[in-house]
């Protein structure tokens, strides 16, 4: 297994461009089992994730090429050959729930692996079975796997009101609902510019859907959809990683592709800690005001609130902040485990179930630490970064997940960074 190595090395300037979205290609990509025709992807991230997806998409039948490097994925999913998602591939990566609703949309059957839980929480799929069911489905559960089918071969309008809000359960009805049987309300759905993006694709293959980025979206079904191409969405959680990094190191750094309307609630707090953002033509320049950063309050919320994959790397900065910050880990049960890792590093935290309390220190020191999930792991990166001596982050396979080439992009600004191959 792979390790990073980091090693503080003072102010990082320069400019890091922003990859296209992980957690909008990993729900892009499920819509070429929606059509026969061609679905092309631009801008694509290259990340083992999306990898993992397409082994996903080729199980099933559907062809997937990766061009010019991997950011540009050509699909055809000209029939579903295989309609059973395997254990094996879906416990890698939980977004693998996300060809379910469109298999059954298309053909009116899909069997189903359970993803099974993850490191920061149970994560079940009761919501995106619910809403399956709202459309019609017969869903039975057998040994681990989702046998769904739609009586009559096809799913049919229906209303669905999400209890609380799900960003993969918006996914898997918004997708099924494109070809069902007349319409569908869904109520309490998620507001993330990935669902937003979805939107824009799937309207671009005739998709008729209204009200992306608010609370209920309307879907009327249609009887087939076309192909399309489509520019994956810039990558908010990438942006907002590394828009921390000057911000914990100081000096200036801009973010090629950053947009603020992506990343409004975290600048706000960013502003409040004391660092400044600016909109540039290429995208967000990001520098401290001045010395150390000022403490602040942090609850994690569905967009457009603070994101909660942005906590792990926010609760970094705060470490080093002046004053005591409360960071409330609202959307999951168990996102603190970077808290022990960062507290080897000297960082004061006090973990009391779903609230953090952080009391910074001067500085960090480093030390040998691991990662435990995706962004828990670039938290560390970002910690070294700003500690005195070495620290080295051992199982990156988790960063790997989510940021392609992590090491270029921050030491093309200044950081003292190398991986070094495991055995
Ligand atoms: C998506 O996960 C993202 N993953 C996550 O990013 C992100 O943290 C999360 O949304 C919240 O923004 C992808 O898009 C691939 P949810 P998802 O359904 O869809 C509970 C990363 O680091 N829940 O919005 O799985 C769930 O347990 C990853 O890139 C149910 O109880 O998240 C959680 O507590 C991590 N039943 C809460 O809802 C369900 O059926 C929100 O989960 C579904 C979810």
């Amino acid at each position: 297994m792979d390790s990073i190595i980091v090693r503080g090395n003072g102010a990082l300037n320069g400019q890091i461009p922003i990859a296209g979205a992980k957690n909008a290609c990993l729900t892009l990509m499920p819509a070429t089992l929606l059509s026969e025709e061609p679905l092309t992807l631009t801008n694509a991230p290259r990340l083992s994730d999306i990898r993992t997806m397409t082994q996903l998409l080729r199980s099933l039948g559907a062809e997937v090429a990766a061009m010019q490097d991997g950011k540009v994925l050509a699909m055809t999913s000209h029939n579903i050959s295989n309609h059973r998602a395997d254990y094996d591939i879906v416990r890698k990566m939980r977004a693998s729930i996300l060809v379910l609703g469109p298999m059954l949309a298309r053909d009116g059957h899909a069997i189903v692996s359970l993803p099974g839980g993850c490191a920061i929480g149970a994560r079940p799929v009761d919501l995106h079975l619910q809403a399956l069911e709202a459309m019609g489905a017969e869903l039975e559960l057998k040994e681990g796997y989702v046998h769904a089918r739609a009586p009559g071969g096809r799913l049919r309008g229906g209303t669905i009101a999400f209890p609380f809000v799900s960003v993969g359960a918006t996914e898997n009805a918004l997708m099924a609902a494109t070809l069902a049987k007349g319409t569908t309300l869904i109520k309490n759905a998620a507001r993330e510019p990935e669902i937003v993006d979805l939107t824009r694709c799937l309207r671009k293959m005739g998709a008729q859907i209204s009200g992306e980025g608010t609370d209920t979206l309307t879907i009327e079904g249609v009887d087939r959809l076309n192909g399309a191409t489509h520019p994956v969405v810039t990558d908010r959680i990438e942006l907002g990683t590394y828009m921390l990094a000057p911000a914990i190191c100081g000096g200036t750094v801009e973010c090629l592709g950053g947009t603020i309307e992506l990343v409004g609630a975290f600048c706000e707090k960013l502003d409040a800690a004391g660092v400044s953002v600016e909109e540039t033509d290429l995208g967000l320049k990001v520098s401290r005001k001045n010395g150390r950063v000022r403490a602040v309050d942090v609850a994690t919320e569905p967009f457009p609130g603070f994101p909660t994959d942005l906590q792990a790397q926010m609760m970094a900065l705060l470490c080093t902040a002046e004053g005591t910050s409360v960071l409330e880990e609202k959307i999951f049960e168990n996102r603190f485990m970077h808290a022990p890792e960062l507290m080897r590093m000297g960082a004061k935290i006090e973990v009391h179930g779903g609230t953090a309390r952080v009391t910074g220190v001067e500085r960090l020191k480093g030390a040998p630490v691991m990662a435990t999930d995706l962004r828990a792991s670039v938290s560390l990166i970002l910690a070294g970064l700003a500690a005195e001596g070495e620290t080295i982050v051992n199982r990156v396979y988790h960063l790997d997940r989510g940021y392609e080439r992590v090491e270029e992009k921050l030491g093309n600004v200044g950081a003292h960074i190398e991986r070094v191959s495991g055995q």
